[in-house]
């Protein structure tokens, strides 16, 4: 590839617009094999240049992937008007783009991947995919003594809608409550709260801890994303079969 001006090769490598990483650029944060360079227009070869931003390196990437580990009382949009959003909680530079697979409650927490990449976005939530989503409850009210059997059968909601079969597992159980562990195939409106209301129990917490064959990563706490590692985004394609 022909050479390249540094402050575009960083604006493609989503550091930034073309003016903030200019700004970056100037302010001495960014080193090309070993050197810092202060001036945007320097030309660096984008195949060979090993390119530092405050110290860590940057690679190319065409697409963006990020597990965030959303926080209760944000709501799953790019913007509002009211609400604090999932993407409110990124920097304005990494914005732009950028949108959740998939939504959570505002109450709910626990993984959510944001990404610019839509054919993949589109895999994971297609509903002939049945792409697993696991979560853990905290259950207050008695569930129904054969939960789990009603669950792996197919329950049917209060309203008369018949859910596919699932998995339940009672986590661990205490007088009038338990936390419970629910893996469903498909993803309804407010699902798992309606399912635990249809066994007699109210959601009083729920967190997702996995999609297809991607965990939430346990040291990330609420509010907090990093970008997917290799094998993460490797996973995740994997289920939406977006390679096999
Ligand atoms: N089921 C729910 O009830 N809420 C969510 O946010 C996700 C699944």
């Amino acid at each position: 590839m022909p050479r390249m001006r540094l402050d575009k090769l960083l604006a493609h490598l989503n550091c930034g617009s073309r003016k903030e990483v200019q700004a970056m650029i100037r302010s001495g944060r960014v080193a090309v094999d070993g050197a810092v360079l202060t001036d945007p227009a320097a030309k660096v070869d984008p195949d060979t240049a090993q390119v530092l931003l405050d110290g860590q390196a940057q690679t190319y990437c065409a697409q963006r992937y990020y597990m965030l580990n959303k926080p209760t009382g944000v709501i799953t949009a790019s913007r509002d008007e009211r609400h604090d959003t999932v993407l409110g909680l990124f920097p304005e530079n990494l914005r732009r783009g950028l949108f959740a697979v998939g939504r959570l409650d505002k109450d709910t927490e626990g993984l959510l991947i944001i990404t610019d990449d839509g054919a993949l976005s589109h895999a994971l939530m297609s509903p002939a995919r049945h792409v697993c989503k696991i979560y853990e409850a905290e259950v207050e009210g008695e569930l129904a003594p054969d939960a789990a059997g009603q669950v792996a059968a197919g329950l049917t909601l209060r309203d008369g809608t018949v859910c596919l079969p699932a998995h339940l597992e009672i986590l661990s159980q205490r007088e009038a409550g338990a936390r419970v562990r629910i893996t469903l195939r498909e993803g309804k409106y407010h699902q798992v709260k309606r399912m635990i209301a249809a066994l007699g129990g109210t959601v009083v917490h729920l967190r997702r801890v996995q999609l297809g064959g991607l965990r939430l990563d346990p040291a990330l706490p609420a509010g907090a994303f990093r970008a997917l590692t290799e094998e993460e985004l490797v996973l995740l394609q994997q289920t939406g079969d977006i390679i096999s």
